[in-house]
Parts: C-alpha cells; sequence; structure tokens
C-alpha cells in the first residue's frame, strides 16, 4: 500500500489533443492549482505497436480494439506525417490523484461528457463511426482527447509500463526498484542475457530498474508465464529506438 501522498496516476495526452494544438489547454486543466496534483515525470513518445497493445491489452478483440491501436498510434490524425505520431505521457502525484485526474477528464464518450459535465476535457472530444469494408456502421471510435488510469491498480501497471524509474525523480518514485546485475538482450521477441549478432540490449548492469521487471525476467527466463509480459518489461526500457 502506497502512503497517500505518493498515490500517482497516469495521463496520455492522445494525438487528437495534439493534433487540434489542445495540449496548453490540457495541462491547464491538470495544473496544482486545479487538481492540487505535482508532475512526476514527462515525455514524449512516438507510440509503437507493442506499447499500444500492451496499454489498451484489456480491450483486445473489442470491435473498436484495431482502430483504438491506430488512434493512440497517431497514424489516424497524422496519416501524411509518421514524424508527428506521437503522445505525451505524464505522471501525476498526490492524494486522490486517480479520481481527481478521471473527474477532470470526464466520461469516455465525448457526447456523454458533453450533456454531463460540460466543461471537462473530454467533452471536447468527437466521436467517429466506425465502418465495415462494405461501409455497415460497425461501432465508434471515440476521440476523447487524454487517457485517465481508471484505479490505483491500473495506475501502477501502466505507469510501469510507460516510465522507467529514472524518468521519475528518486523521491518521487512509488514503485520499489532495484539496481540491475545482469545483461538483458531481446531477439526476434526473444529473451536472452547472452548477446547475439542482431540482439539489442535494453537493461545493463547498473540499471535502475523496477522490481517487479527484474522479477518478471527471471520468471521468463525460466521458460515460466509471468503476469507482466516480455513486452510489458521492455517496452519502456526501449522507447522511441528506431
Ligand atoms: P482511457 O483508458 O483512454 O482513459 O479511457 P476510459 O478508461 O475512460 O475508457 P476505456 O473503457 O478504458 O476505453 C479506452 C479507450 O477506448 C475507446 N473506447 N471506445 N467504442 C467504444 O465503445 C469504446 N469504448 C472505449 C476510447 O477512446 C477510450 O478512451
Ligand atoms: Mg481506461
Amino acid at each position: 500500500m502506497i502512503d497517500k501522498e505518493r498515490e500517482e496516476t497516469l495521463v496520455l495526452i492522445k494525438p487528437d489533443a495534439l493534433k487540434n494544438s489542445l495540449t496548453g489547454y490540457v495541462l491547464s486543466q491538470l495544473s496544482e492549482y486545479h487538481s492540487g496534483l505535482r508532475f512526476a515525470g514527462t515525455k514524449i513518445v512516438k507510440v509503437s505497436k507493442m506499447l499500444a497493445d500492451e496499454h489498451y491489452a484489456e480491450h483486445r478483440g473489442k470491435i473498436f480494439f484495431p482502430s483504438l491501436i491506430e488512434y493512440i498510434m497517431g497514424r489516424l490524425h497524422y496519416p501524411d506525417a509518421p514524424w508527428k505520431h506521437r503522445v505525451i505521457a505524464l505522471v501525476f502525484q498526490g492524494p486522490d490523484a486517480v479520481r481527481k485526474i478521471r473527474d477532470l477528464a470526464g466520461p469516455t464518450n465525448p457526447h456523454i461528457a458533453r450533456e454531463e459535465k460540460p466543461g471537462c476535457i473530454r467533452s471536447m472530444g468527437t466521436v467517429v463511426p466506425l465502418k465495415d469494408s462494405e461501409g455497415n456502421d460497425i461501432g465508434e471510435r471515440m476521440d476523447n482527447l487524454i487517457h485517465a488510469s481508471a484505479t490505483n491498480e491500473e495506475a501502477e501497471r501502466e505507469i510501469k509500463l510507460w516510465f522507467a524509474p529514472n524518468d521519475i525523480p528518486p523521491a518521487m518514485r512509488a514503485y520499489p526498484v532495484e539496481r540491475c546485475e545482469e545483461y538483458y538482450y531481446l531477439k526476434d521477441n526473444k529473451l536472452s542475457i547472452k548477446h547475439e549478432p542482431g540482439s539489442i540490449c535494453f537493461l545493463a548492469p547498473g540499471n535502475i530498474v523496477w522490481k517487479s521487471d527484474l522479477d518478471a525476467l527471471q520468471v521468463l527466463l525460466q521458460g515460466k508465464p509471468s503476469t507482466c509480459t516480455l513486452e510489458a518489461v521492455v517496452a519502456k526500457y526501449l522507447m522511441n529506438e528506431e
């Protein structure tokens, strides 16, 4: 159980907010003046398929999932400008962080947000119909400007997915860390502690890592299933890699 002062939540400023130049507006809505929370981390991320898939894992298999992945990767709002594919990821910290940011964000669906909570951040979003190859309506995509963690458990999973410990000042980290003592490599989506031609080193001795990542790597090296997938461990250490 983390202490109240160090409760944290993840916010993503999504591609539609960037496209519509709403970043400054969103940040001022979430500022300490309105939320009573502190910034603990921030980064600009080109979202890989692997990261998008892990972030929205709970929605795999739903009709809107493929468009949700395209949306968060920036492909829908910048189809001809891949260099603009990015989101802004933020960690906010303070008492009731999850609830406060969810309140400022408002309901998931922008139409409902406008009806129920005019002025909330998501009331400025849009809903886009989804069609199949024959043009029939199959659902909706909700372009709702920001993501906000829904529970403390989700916040921990998401912050550890998007941020490495060193992206957050030591005194602001809410979860245990350890110093890595091995080299860890990735090749063809397989984990190894030995270098081979073409493998990428994602952790080295001396690196500060989430303790839960090291625990997961030990389990995965034994060939056992881990609650935290290899992709979720690797994502933050290889973030913004070519
Ligand atoms: P988020 O995770 O982005 O903060 O949003 P949320 O908790 O309010 O909603 P969630 O159920 O987690 O959905 C994640 C994102 O998927 C899209 N969505 N579309 N068509 C639909 O029924 C539907 N439901 C969800 C939205 O973009 C939502 O933000
Ligand atoms: Mg959610």
